[in-house]
């Protein structure tokens, strides 16, 4: 007999037909005649109901079946008469596969704080609401995938070993098959590259954009998707060492194209999680943050603002001056710290905001320089909740600028010719940016912690599992 999912059983409109379903015993209760097994198989967060006439089994099989072990279940589906639940299946045969010992399996009652269920991450998928965040990870991979596939970008995949800094902000993570306990080094005290795997100095990539660049200005629209690595020590509930990017780049773009791609994309991604994750999500807005779904429909809703980070600075410094208290000084320079962010969307504008054209000292080398001689073409998406969730900008085109900017701060010229090259040959106008997607999922999901909208997260000090 083939084996039917959870989410297909619960969905039949056919009655008293033979099933088999899998999965993992939730709950069992029920008296010395019948017992319910609640069965969960993890393609919905809905449970199966198992009807079981204890006197057609033996005793032994019975006991065995405890919260936790995993069982397949022959049976009659049939319209329930209980409450709950639409259909239930009557048991002919039960098979376990395997048993979980009632004393030592961790997830015997409900309630566990989230705190708890990250010491326990190889088990926690198979919680309520870790089902229901990473059926809706994956949901949202998909949706950023069918966004850029329909607009025509292409999918193009950058490296993960790199020697470059995209960010050159030295936040990167070595990869090396040295033996550090006898490095060779030369007379300054530098250690010698010329004998290790690549012969240089390699690192994880912060940053698929500078290859992205490349690809954009030969095949005009594409966009990457993979893991970013960032060794900022920052233990925040917004940030982790290994996290994913969706990075698009797009040759003649402007920086108006590029937010009304940032704007249509999220929005995008929103509407999909809305139209294909309803019943995870309603389970979140339920257990979780009772504001979800209105929050989700409301940056649908409005246009995002647009404004100039010195227009931004200007508001943030009238709500000083009228005693708002941040814990970060606010004044024309700074780098904006997530509360100034927040304070902008939640309490100022109320709706999601596109800053632009920050403070050249406060971001990266390959940002379009203004005519002003002191700001940048940056954007940064600020969402409610997340403060930024995208970073982006419009690319310094002109081959004499970039390269003076280049030298200003030092950046090592022997790791970025091939990038220059592209300002050499044929260069153009382009943009692009970045979203995180784990701050996206924590938008989408509602919940608090970067570190439970990403199976195995690392952060300082973390890298269990
Ligand atoms: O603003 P960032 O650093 O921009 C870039 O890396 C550019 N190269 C992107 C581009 O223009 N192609 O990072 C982009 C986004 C941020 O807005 C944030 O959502 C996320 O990546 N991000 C992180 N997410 C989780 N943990 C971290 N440590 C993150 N750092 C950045
Ligand atoms: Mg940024």
């Amino acid at each position: 007999m083939k084996r039917v999912k959870i989410a297909d059983v619960l969905k039949s409109t056919q009655y008293d037909i033979d099933v088999l379903v899998k999965g993992w015993v939730r709950t069992r209760r029920g008296n010395k005649m019948v017992s319910f097994i609640a069965l969960n198989d993890g393609s919905v967060i809905h449970n199966l109901q198992i009807v079981v006439d204890n006197d057609k089994f033996e005793d032994d099989l019975l006991k065995k079946i405890t919260t936790g072990s995993a069982i397949g279940v022959v049976g009659k589906l049939v319209q329930s008469q209980g409450k709950g639940q639409n259909v239930e299946i009557q048991a002919f045969s039960i098979e376990v596969y395997g048993t979980a010992d009632v004393d030592t399996y961790p997830l015997q009652k409900k309630g566990h704080s989230l705190e708890f269920l990250r010491e326990i991450a190889h088990l926690r998928p198979r919680t309520n609401t870790f089902g229901a965040v990473f059926r809706i990870r994956h949901n949202m991979a998909i949706a950023i995938h069918d966004f850029f596939h329909k607009k025509g970008f292409f999918y193009f995949h950058t490296p993960i070993i790199t020697a470059s800094d995209c960010e050159g902000a030295g936040q990167m993570f070595q990869v090396t098959t040295k033996n550090l306990y006898d490095l060779k080094k030369d007379a300054n005290g530098s250690i010698i590259y010329d004998d290790d795997f690549f012969g240089k100095q390699a690192s994880l990539t912060v940053s698929g954009q500078l290859e992205g660049e490349l690809a954009a200005t030969a095949l005009g629209a594409i966009y990457t998707f993979g893991p970013t690595f960032r060794a900022e020590n920052s233990n925040t509930p917004r940030h982790l060492a290994e996290f994913w990017m969706i990075e698009p780049e797009v040759a003649f773009n402007d920086i108006e194209d590029n937010m009304n791609l940032a704007e249509e994309f999220i929005k995008y991604c929103v509407q999909w999680a809305l139209d294909n994750c309803r019943d995870d999500i309603q389970f979140l807005n339920d257990m979780f943050d009772k504001e979800l779904v209105a929050r989700l429909e409301s940056v649908l809703k409005d246009a995002f603002v647009r404004l100039p980070y010195t227009e931004g600075i200007k508001i943030l410094e009238e709500a000083v001056a009228k005693g708002h208290k941040f814990e970060f000084p606010v004044f024309w320079g700074a780098d904006l710290a997530s509360e100034h962010e927040r304070y902008l969307v939640e309490e100022h504008f109320k709706k999601p905001v596109i800053l632009t054209d920050y403070p050249k000292e406060i971001k990266a080398f390959y940002m379009k320089q203004n005519d002003d001689g002191k700001t940048v073409r940056a954007m940064d998406v600020l969402f409610p909740k997340i403060g930024e969730i995208i970073g982006g900008s419009e690319r310094e085109a002109d081959y004499d600028k970039l390269l003076a900017r280049i030298n200003e701060l030092n950046i090592p010229m022997k790791d970025m010719w091939w990038y220059l090259d592209t300002r050499r040959f044929g260069t153009c106008p382009h943009s692009g940016f970045g979203l995180g997607f784990e701050r996206l999922l924590l938008f989408v999901t509602g919940m608090a912690n970067i570190r439970d909208v990403i199976p195995f997260p690392r952060t300082p000090k973390n890298a269990e599992f």
